[in-house]
C-alpha cells in the first residue's frame, strides 16, 4: 500500500472531535431550497447548481455576504433541528465522536427569530444525535464582530435564559478592522457568567489579534490562528501555554488565506509544537466536511502517521469535555493507532 493510502486509512479510522463548525455553514443548497419552500421565501438563485456556482470566494467577506443570505431560510424550530440533524448524520460516518457547534444568534434575531427557537431546534437535534449516533456535543453562540459591543451585550441578555446549554461564547464574522479589544468588556461579563471564551483570530487578521484574544478576552481556544506563525514570540507563547488552535484547512484555501492546500501551514504549526486541530468551519460552502479535511491533509501535506494520531488526540484534548471523557477518547485514539501499526507492520 502506498504511504498516502496508509495515511488515508489511518485518517479514516481515527476517532475525532470537531471543534470549529458553524452550523449555519453546514446548510447545503438542497436544504436551503427545501426550507425556502417550507417557509414560502424566495431565493435569488434559480436552482442548487446556481447556488454552488456562486461559491467562488475571494476572501472572508465575499463568503460571509452569501452565508448570511443563505441563513435567512432558517425560520422555525424544525428548520434549525433539520439543519443540525443533517450535519450530525453526515459526520457520523467520519468517526466523529464529539462536536462543538457554533451558531450566530444575531443572524437570526435580526430577522425577528427568537433565540429560543434557534436553541430549541439545535438542542433537540444534538440530544437525538447523542442518543442515536453516540455523538456528544457542546453548543457555542458567537457574537458577530462587525456589530457593536452594545449589540453583543444585548445578545448576551437574550442568551442568558439558555446559558445552561452553552459551554462558551465565541467571536466570529469579519475579522479585519474588528479586533478582539472591541469586545473586551462583554467577554469579561461572559467569563463572570461562568462561560469559557473562544474567538476567531489570526484567520485573515494579524498575529496581534491573536495576542489580544489571549490577553483581553482570555480565550480557552483560538479559532484558526494560522497567522500566529508570523510572530515567533507569539508562537512560542502558544506552545508554552498549550493553547489550542482550531485550524480549518479547506476553509483557508477557499477563502484564499493559502493559495493551495499544499501551501497550508498545519504541518509547520505541529512542528512548532502547537496544539493544532483539524476542523471544517463551513463545510457546505467550502467543499468538505471533517473527513474531507482530514483526507486533504493526509494527501497534500507532508504529515506522518504520528502527526495524524497527534491531531486526533489534540481534537479531544482541546475540547470542552471533562477529564474522564477526554481520557476515554484519548485511550481510544491510542488503541486505533496501536492496532493500525500492528496490522501494517
Ligand atoms: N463565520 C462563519 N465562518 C466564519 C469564518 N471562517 N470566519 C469568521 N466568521 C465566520
Ligand atoms: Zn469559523
Amino acid at each position: 500500500m502506498s504511504t498516502v493510502d496508509r495515511l488515508q486509512q489511518l485518517a479514516a479510522a481515527l476517532p475525532k472531535a470537531e471543534l470549529h463548525l458553524h452550523i449555519e455553514g453546514s446548510l447545503e443548497p438542497e436544504l436551503m431550497f427545501a426550507l425556502a419552500r417550507r417557509n414560502k421565501l424566495s431565493l435569488r438563485f434559480k436552482d442548487v447548481e446556481a447556488v454552488r456556482a456562486a461559491y467562488a470566494f475571494t476572501d472572508l467577506q465575499s463568503f460571509l455576504d452569501i452565508y448570511y443570505e443563505g441563513a435567512a431560510v432558517l425560520v422555525q424550530e424544525q428548520d434549525f433541528h433539520d439543519l443540525a440533524w443533517a450535519y450530525l448524520t453526515r459526520v457520523a460516518g467520519d468517526n466523529v465522536r464529539h462536536v462543538e457547534i457554533f451558531f450566530d444568534p444575531q443572524s437570526h434575531t435580526a430577522r425577528g427569530i427568537a433565540v429560543e427557537t434557534v436553541v430549541a431546534g439545535l438542542v433537540a437535534a444534538l440530544q437525538k444525535g447523542e442518543r442515536e449516533l453516540g455523538i456528544t456535543w457542546r453548543l457555542i453562540p458567537c457574537f458577530l464582530r462587525h456589530l457593536s459591543e452594545d449589540e453583543a451585550f444585548a445578545t448576551l441578555a437574550d442568551l442568558a435564559p439558555f446559558v445552561h446549554h452553552f459551554a462558551a461564547i465565541g467571536l466570529d464574522s469579519s475579522e479585519r478592522g474588528h479586533p478582539p479589544s472591541k469586545f473586551a468588556l462583554v467577554f469579561a461579563r461572559v467569563r463572570e457568567m461562568g462561560l469559557k471564551v473562544v474567538a476567531h483570530a489570526g484567520e485573515e487578521g494579524p498575529p496581534a489579534y491573536v495576542t489580544e484574544a489571549l490577553d483581553l478576552l482570555r480565550v480557552s481556544r483560538v479559532d484558526h490562528g494560522v497567522r500566529s506563525l508570523e510572530d515567533a514570540a507569539l508562537t512560542e507563547r502558544l506552545r508554552r501555554e498549550a493553547m489550542p488552535l482550531t485550524v480549518c484547512p479547506l476553509s483557508n484555501v477557499k477563502l484564499r488565506v493559502f493559495d493551495r492546500i499544499e501551501d497550508h501551514n498545519l504541518k509547520r504549526l505541529l512542528d512548532a509544537g502547537l496544539l493544532a486541530t483539524i476542523n471544517s468551519d463551513d463545510p457546505a460552502y467550502f467543499g468538505g466536511y471533517l473527513g474531507d479535511n482530514w483526507r486533504a491533509v493526509a494527501t497534500a501535506l507532508p504529515v506522518t502517521e504520528a502527526d495524524l494520531v497527534r491531531l486526533a488526540g489534540n481534537s479531544f484534548a482541546a475540547s470542552f469535555l471533562g477529564p474522564d471523557d477526554k481520557a476515554r477518547h484519548l485511550a481510544a485514539v491510542d488503541d486505533v493507532a496501536a492496532r493500525f501499526r500492528q496490522a501494517g507492520g
